[in-house]
């Protein structure tokens, strides 16, 4: 028990629930780390295999806390370095489940995408209101949404403010599953109980992979690109292809 969470075991799945309900899980600077800390130690301990992070029925969390922040000025944020901590949660190497009940907008809708598998309620709101009191994602949210989503989307939501259902989210692919929000902690644990006896070392590498195919940068892959262009010319089926528009017939590829 933290002062801004709750955590518990079942089986091999630790559980970290936010806490402080009274501002719908309102993200403040010593809840992320908390929730950082408790991240690293239950990667660290070898009787968990999967980490559940979840709130409660109103809110998963409702963003960063605004009150804490509203006085800030650039030097005072830069002094904090306030994101870093945030950093940390992408080295977590063991399965995060993010169980979303309620609202998941700015910070908390980062949280969410720092995980790896998002299970939420059929009502369950996220978003990115920044805007709306004159700021912008800061904690990843303008890169990790449009990883998922694509550009245009991404700026449509961002610029507005506007809500995402958790239909749309799912729509997305931002949502793994969507379930009834009485269901959805237990939904979450027992998918979280299935990874739990899937190999670990295998769980670690296969996620470290795929997050690395999320993460090559646009230069990397344009280069990627460009290269196998180039590379494709080496074929007969390029030579095959170009020769069959030239004589407008239909070409015949053998893969070499
Ligand atoms: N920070 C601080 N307090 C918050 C909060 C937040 N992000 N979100 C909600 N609260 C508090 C409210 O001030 C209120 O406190 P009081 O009872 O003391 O007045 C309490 O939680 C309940 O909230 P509401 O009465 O507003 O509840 P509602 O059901 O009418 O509205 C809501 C819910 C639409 C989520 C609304 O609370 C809201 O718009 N919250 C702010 C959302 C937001 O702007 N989030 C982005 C924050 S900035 C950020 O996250 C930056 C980043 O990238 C890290």
């Amino acid at each position: 028990m933290g002062k801004y969470i709750c955590v518990w075991k079942e089986k091999e799945v630790a559980v970290i629930q936010l806490n402080r309900p009274k501002v719908l899980n309102a993200l403040n600077r010593p809840m992320v780390d908390e929730i950082v800390e408790k991240l690293e130690y239950f990667d660290r301990d070898e009787t968990v295999r999967v980490i559940i992070i979840t709130g409660n029925e109103r809110a998963f969390a409702a963003g960063a806390d605004i009150d804490e922040m509203a006085n800030d000025n650039p030097i005072t944020l830069e002094k904090l370095n306030q994101f870093a901590v945030w950093d940390r949660i992408a080295l977590i190497k063991k399965p995060i489940i993010c169980a979303v009940n309620g609202y998941a907008l700015g910070g908390g809708f980062e949280l969410a995408l720092n995980g790896d598998i998002i299970f939420a309620a059929e009502n369950a709101v996220f978003g990115f209101p920044e805007v709306n009191i004159g700021v912008m994602p800061g904690a990843g949210g303008t890169q990790r949404l449009t990883k998922v989503i694509g550009k245009v989307k991404a700026l449509e939501y961002i610029w507005l403010g506007e809500p995402m259902s958790a239909k749309e989210a799912y729509q997305y692919g931002i949502v793994n599953r969507l379930v009834a929000p009485e269901l959805v902690f237990e939904e979450a644990m027992k998918f979280a109980q299935r990874l739990a006896k899937q190999p670990p070392l295998s769980l670690r590498l296969i996620k470290e992979a795929v997050n690395k195919a999320v993460d090559s940068s646009l230069v990397d892959g344009l280069q990627l690109e460009r290269k196998n262009f180039y590379l494709l010319f080496a074929s007969k089926d390029q030579k095959e292809g170009m020769q069959a528009f030239a004589e407008k017939r239909k070409p015949n590829f053998t893969g070499e």
